[in-house]
């Protein structure tokens, strides 16, 4: 299983690693399979002889990782000052409704996951959403809302072909 042999690759970076390398050994995790999956965290848990559990407790606590892959389209957004000021938290409020999404949360369908960030380091451009890499300045909750239709629309042209 693919998502395991990078677990293995992570592990045996930390060949004596205790409870206090559990955080950077879920980080390693996550960055090389995109989110943290239940068999990942039970290896882990192995190793470091700790209940998946309480490894699933402590990761929760962190909103860094996520618990299923991301979508086709990763929506990004900051909450971080300069965006919260410019109206962030309406744009957020406007992507979990129409995408009926939670942070951290990918759509069924596999389309779309939505992730809240605190700063993307860009806050001249606030308020500030990155969809794959790309940037989307001074985002309002109409400008959002014609982005994911564009999204939407672009999987319906390629369906079709
Ligand atoms: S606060 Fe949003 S980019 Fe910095």
């Amino acid at each position: 299983m693919a998502v395991l042999k990078s677990v293995e690759t992570v592990l045996l970076r930390h060949p004596d690693a205790g409870r206090d390398h559990l955080i950077p050994i879920l980080q390693e995790v996550q960055a090389a399979d995109g989110y943290l999956s239940k068999a990942a965290i039970t290896r882990v848990g192995q190793e470091l002889h700790l209940p998946a559990s309480k490894i699933f407790g402590v990761a929760t606590f962190y909103n860094m990782f996520r618990f299923q892959p991301k979508g086709k389209y990763h929506v990004m957004l900051c909450r971080g000052t300069a965006c919260h000021v410019k109206g962030s938290k309406r744009a957020l409020d406007m992507v979990t409704k129409v995408l009926k999404l939670q942070p951290g949360e990918t759509s069924r369908d596999g389309l779309f996951s939505l992730e809240v960030v605190a700063c993307m380091g860009a806050c001249g451009l606030a308020p500030v959403v990155n969809i794959n890499g790309q940037f989307y300045a001074k985002v309002t909750p109409m400008k959002l809302q014609k982005i994911l239709d564009e999204c939407r629309a672009q999987e319906s042209s390629h369906a079709e072909q």
